[in-house]
């Protein structure tokens, strides 16, 4: 629940901004698309700033995907064959690449011509391939770069075998395979993959749960879905079946840890279901990525990405499954037409989290949960609003740069106390009627944010005065948090404040923390909330009575490390740095940089940077490498 503020910034890297690959086709003409700009797509009249391709021209409806993963030299060799729906007077079809090779193109079986235009920061480069409006198949052959940004080829060891994964939200899918990268273009597809044998591949698809012994797999996915969900994996992993319709994925080592930390998969599939409707996927599963996964998880449809930080032992931080498991309502089935309109995936999906915890959990764990966040919100619009005030409006304006810039607190934390304040303003049973109704008519469709207001007007706040109680102006085009946010109240985490209080004055003795007490939740908010001045014998004092620095729960570690930065206590140092260096996820990554940076420890902040960084995603080097400087 504490996201981080992506530092606004990431400033251009302006690594092959200008130059133009032409295809190597031999019908392939010399003509310039370099006029194509991503300025456009219009998805229900809503401009997508962010992809090359313009579906009223022509779009994609089905993908069949044949690949072949290669681990030595890092790359994917693929053919895309797209079956197509072009307007009559179609001239073209436009896709977007990200440090793609295009080895030739065909329309209907017969060779065609196409042109790779000049590539654009974060945006790559537009693919255009000639055609008609009778066309009804393209086929793409290609090869992704082994740098590709999606990608995480993780080296194996003696235990170990190689893994890779894919992370395509938000505009990465397009450097592992050439599509009309825009949410709002779905489409269904069937893949064969080949992988080295011994290996198991996974897509975000009907997948299996052996290995087959020639390391060839095919999958399918029924349901259309956009670009960003397409997902792959390809490791030794296993399948272990939770529930029905629920199972997780993991290395043998995790395999038995995982099956029991998301033993509870059925429960919160079926709160979810209670709450707002069939779940439309048929399976849900999780697969446990290795350590240098760049997020907490992602979405895939039908197979959630997690870390295996979560793993706590004591299922203490499903909550972000939960999470993941809500996007298959709120952005999986009804998903936000543009990256600006990213609030309406996350608020949705953290409020949509908030009542699955509820339900399967009470309201005290809910209620602290909530308050954490409240505390992470505050803090974030406060640094956002030093920076650019308008990228704490829930409606964002990314044009022009990362969509990555847009997965800030607002989206998530600002969007879940919106809609919160729109369920308390029209009471939960009426509030509750009204998201089922409007995943059930928006289900394989996408929104914009007045699209939404326009909804919402018609069929909840249908009563001006209500209208006027809620504010949506400023809400949601307006900067900060309005004055009628909900508060929140935790009795727990209100004991914990007190208790903090007291042992900070040194009115309450180390021994006497009700530290073995404290739920995660609980010790975070101590370790969190600690003065920034507490000296290093204090830290000491709280490691020798309670263990602090060897906890089995990431989120209580990571925010004993944080303070141990800023108090330069030592004896936690080795453990900073294994940590640092095995762990990718990157909302754990930037506080500690940035505390080892604002403490005047940047040189040590360099150093273990520089041996962590090739072990890091695209997306966590990004945000570290404009902290810290890319390593020399
Ligand atoms: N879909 C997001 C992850 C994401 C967002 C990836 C934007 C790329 C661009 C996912 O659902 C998410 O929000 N993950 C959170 C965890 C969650 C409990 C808030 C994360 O990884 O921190
Ligand atoms: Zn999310």
């Amino acid at each position: 629940m504490f996201r981080i503020f992506q530092l606004g910034l990431c400033v251009l890297g302006l690594i092959g901004l200008a130059f133009s690959q032409t295809g190597c086709s031999s019908s392939s003409t010399q003509e310039s698309t370099e006029q194509i700009v991503p300025h456009a797509i219009i998805i229900n009249q809503v401009m997508d700033h962010h992809s090359y391709s313009r579906p009223e021209e022509a779009r994609v409806t089905h993908l069949e995907w044949d690949a072949h993963v290669d681990f030595d030299s890092r790359t994917i060799t693929a053919t895309a064959t797209y079956t197509v729906e072009a307007a009559e007077d179609a001239e073209r079809i436009l896709f977007d690449t990200h440090d793609l090779t295009v080895a030739s193109v065909t329309v209907d079986g017969k060779d065609a011509t196409f042109n790779l235009g000049a590539a654009r920061e974060f945006l790559g480069q537009p693919l255009s391939i000639d055609l008609t409006g009778t066309a009804k198949e393209v086929a793409i052959t290609y090869t992704c770069s082994p740098g590709a940004d999606a990608l995480l080829w993780v080296e194996g060891d003696e235990e170990h075998q190689p893994f890779l994964f894919t992370q395509s939200q938000a505009i990465l899918a397009r450097t592992w395979l050439p599509c009309q990268d825009s949410p709002g273009i779905r489409y269904t597809y069937n893949a064969q993959v080949q992988v080295p044998s011994g290996l198991m591949a996974l897509m975000s698809a009907e997948n299996p749960t052996e290995k087959s012994a020639d390391g060839r797999y095919s999958f399918s996915m029924k349901q259309a879905i956009p670009s960003y969900l397409m997902a792959l994996a390809v490791g030794d992993v296993e399948f272990r079946g939770v529930g029905e319709h629920t199972g997780v994925y993991a290395i043998s080592d995790l395999i038995e840890a995982s099956a029991y930390e998301f033993s509870e998969l059925d429960a919160l599939l079926h709160a979810a279901e209670n709450l707002y409707g069939p779940y439309a996927w048929e399976r849900y599963d999780l697969l446990v990525l290795p350590p240098a996964f760049p997020f907490g998880g992602m979405e895939n449809p039908r197979l959630t990405f997690v870390t295996p930080t979560i793993i706590a032992g004591d299922r203490s931080l499903v909550s972000l499954v939960a999470h993941e498991l809500a996007h298959s309502w709120s952005g999986n089935l009804v998903t936000n037409s543009t990256w600006d309109d990213f609030w309406l995936n996350e608020g949705f999906t953290v409020y949509f989290e908030q009542r699955i915890m509820e339900d399967v959990y009470g309201r005290d764990i809910s209620e602290m949960l909530v308050t954490l966040s409240y505390q992470g919100l505050v803090d974030e619009v406060d640094a956002i609003m030093d920076v650019n005030p308008d990228d704490t409006h829930l409606k964002l304006h990314l044009q022009g740069r990362n969509p990555d810039d847009g997965m800030t607190a607002i989206a998530y934390d600002k969007g879940y106390f919106f809609l919160r304040l729109l369920e308390e303003t029209v009471g939960r049973n009426t509030f509750d009627a009204f998201l089922r109704g409007y995943f059930e008519a928006h289900a394989f469709k996408v929104m914009d944010t007045d699209g939404f207001i326009e909804y919402l007007n018609a069929h909840l706040l249908t009563d001006e005065r209500q209208r006027t109680a809620v504010n949506l102006d400023a809400w949601i085009f307006g900067a900060g948090l309005p004055a009628n946010c909900p508060e929140v109240k935790s009795r727990r985490i209100e004991g914990v404040d007190a208790v903090l209080i007291g042992w900070s004055q040194g009115l309450m003795p180390t021994e006497q923390l009700p530290w073995e007490s404290w739920l995660y939740q609980e010790r975070y908010r101590f370790l969190s909330n600690l003065p920034d001045d507490t000296s290093a014998d204090r830290m000491a004092e709280l490691d020798i009575k309670w263990g602090i620095g060897s906890t089995g729960n990431n989120e209580v570690l990571f925010a004993w490390l944080e303070q141990s930065i800023r108090s330069q206590y030592q004896p936690a140092y080795p453990r900073m740095r294994q940590f640092l260096i095995e762990v990718g996820r990157r909302k754990f990554l930037t506080p500690l940089y940035k505390a080892l940076k604002e403490t005047g420890q940047l040189d040590l902040a360099r150093e273990i940077y520089a041996a962590a960084r090739p072990g890091y995603h695209a997306v966590a080097t990004g945000t570290m490498d404009d902290l810290l400087g890319p390593p020399e």
